[in-house]
């Protein structure tokens, strides 16, 4: 496994393979969500790279890009252990130097849900993303649904800007309770990380009142408030049931629906979601 700290030295590798090139980005403190991002590049691609990178741009003022936890040491061997070939980890000097200037932005999609909450947040995300796929130059770059917004936000920027990527889903890896992997849940103490387990309920009970019949989405939405304001450490930030594609808040569900929310739970603000119909 070959590791790569500079953009130049990625971008004379990249020039010599040959075959497939399968990417995954990552901010690393890697867990098995990542980790099957990382085995799919692997068995569909001659050539497997990831990416570890704490991106500063899509993290805005008061968030945790300082807290946010790195262990590299387990990381590369993670990734060793997967037979990955390149690991680039840049420095954040060498991706941003004092010079940058370029943004890449994304309207629309981006205004919504995780964007409203988080301006600006997109942006940093497509800014990096594009960034990393002009040095890799890979034919598929990989992203789960646990990020489905982000997950659409880098469709829509790869087609609008013909790029040349083929971006693959890969469905949210969770806990054996059900709890959706990330690598901020390791801010969650004990108690916390029992609570933390009302995303995974509250929409396992949205998608069984859909499945019963409800298509009303405000009616669902109160079932979803209710349950999680019982659980005295949660927090809601946002509930939404929206068009799986555009995502745009419904009002009646008749065609596919992302149901998604942001939740603290203590302080660490956790995302999940789920599509139904
Ligand atoms: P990060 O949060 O490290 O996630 C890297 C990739 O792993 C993303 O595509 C994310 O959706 C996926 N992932 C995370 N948890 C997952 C889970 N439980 N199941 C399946 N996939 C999961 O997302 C980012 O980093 C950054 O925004 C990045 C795209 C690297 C740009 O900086």
């Amino acid at each position: 496994m070959q590791v790569i700290n500079s953009v130049k030295e990625m971008k004379q590798v990249r020039q010599k393979l040959t075959g497939t090139v399968g990417f995954v980005p990552t901010m690393g403190f890697l867990h098995e969500g990542h980790l099957t991002l990382v085995r799919r590049a692997k068995r569909k691609n001659d050539v497997a790279v990831v990416s570890i990178f704490v991106n500063p741009t899509q993290f805005g003022p008061g968030e945790d890009l300082q807290q946010y936890p790195r262990d590299t040491e387990r990381d590369l061997a993670l990734l060793e252990k997967e037979g990955v070939d390149i690991v680039f980890m840049p420095t954040p000097n060498d991706m941003y130097p004092d010079s940058y200037n370029t943004w890449v932005e994304t309207s629309g999609i981006t205004k919504r849900l995780e964007g409203k909450k988080r301006p600006g947040h997109f942006r940093g995300v497509t800014t990096i993303v594009n960034k990393l796929l002009n040095i890799v130059l890979p034919h598929k770059a990989y992203f789960g649904q646990k990020d489905a917004q982000q997950l659409r936000v880098i469709q829509k920027m790869v087609a609008d800007l013909n790029m040349h990527v083929r971006i693959v889903t890969v469905t949210t890896v969770r806990e054996k309770d059900g709890l959706a992997m990330s690598s901020r849940n390791i801010y969650l103490n004990d108690e916390e990380r029992k609570a933390a387990l009302v995303l995974y309920k509250v929409l396992s009970v949205a998608e069984e009142l859909y499945m019963r019949g409800e298509h009303d989405a405000a009616r669902i939405k109160v079932k979803m408030t209710g349950l999680i304001n019982k659980e005295s450490l949660a927090k809601i930030d946002y509930i939404s049931i929206a068009n799986s594609d555009t995502l745009e808040e419904l009002t009646y569900i008749d065609h596919p629906a992302l149901i998604s929310m942001a939740v603290k739970i203590g302080t660490t603000r956790l995302i999940d979601n789920r599509t139904i119909g």
